[in-house]
């Protein structure tokens, strides 16, 4: 059956297409890795504390983001929380850059 061969190799095809479209794993430069390590000790931390221990905002500790999803604290990031101070930062960052930024809150900044 050549014909669904052709159908599924065409879907597998559109699929990484796809994928390849969102690349959270996106490389980021090692002078834009300065500037965002700056902005998460200067700007994230005059709320969360800083070495993300907490303050106005909570704690971003690897320990307290445990049981957190990058997806929801991503769109925290770049979106707010809206009624509360925590402001949305998609202005200045970029998803991959929200990620970028969970994986090093995950490793932990000291
Ligand atoms: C003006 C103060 C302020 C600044 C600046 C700020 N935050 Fe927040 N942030 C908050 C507050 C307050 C909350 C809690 C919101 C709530 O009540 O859900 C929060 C929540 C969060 C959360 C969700 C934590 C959780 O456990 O739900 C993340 C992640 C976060 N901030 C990351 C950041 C990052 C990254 C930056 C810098 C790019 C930043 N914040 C800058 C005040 C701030």
């Amino acid at each position: 059956m050549p014909d669904t061969l052709g159908k599924a190799f065409r879907l597998a095809v559109m699929f990484l297409g796809l994928a390849a479209c969102f690349p959270l794993t996106a490389e980021i430069d090692e002078e834009r890795a300065g500037e965002l390590r700056h902005l998460l000790i200067q700007e994230c931390g005059s709320c969360h504390g800083l070495t993300m221990r907490g303050g106005l905002g909570p704690a971003l500790t690897p320990e307290a983001l445990e049981d957190r999803h990058d997806i929801g604290l991503r769109a925290i990031i770049l979106h707010g929380v809206p009624g509360t101070p925590m402001p949305g930062w998609n202005w200045k960052l970029s998803e991959e850059e929200a990620q970028w930024l969970v994986d090093l809150l995950r490793e932990g900044v000291e």
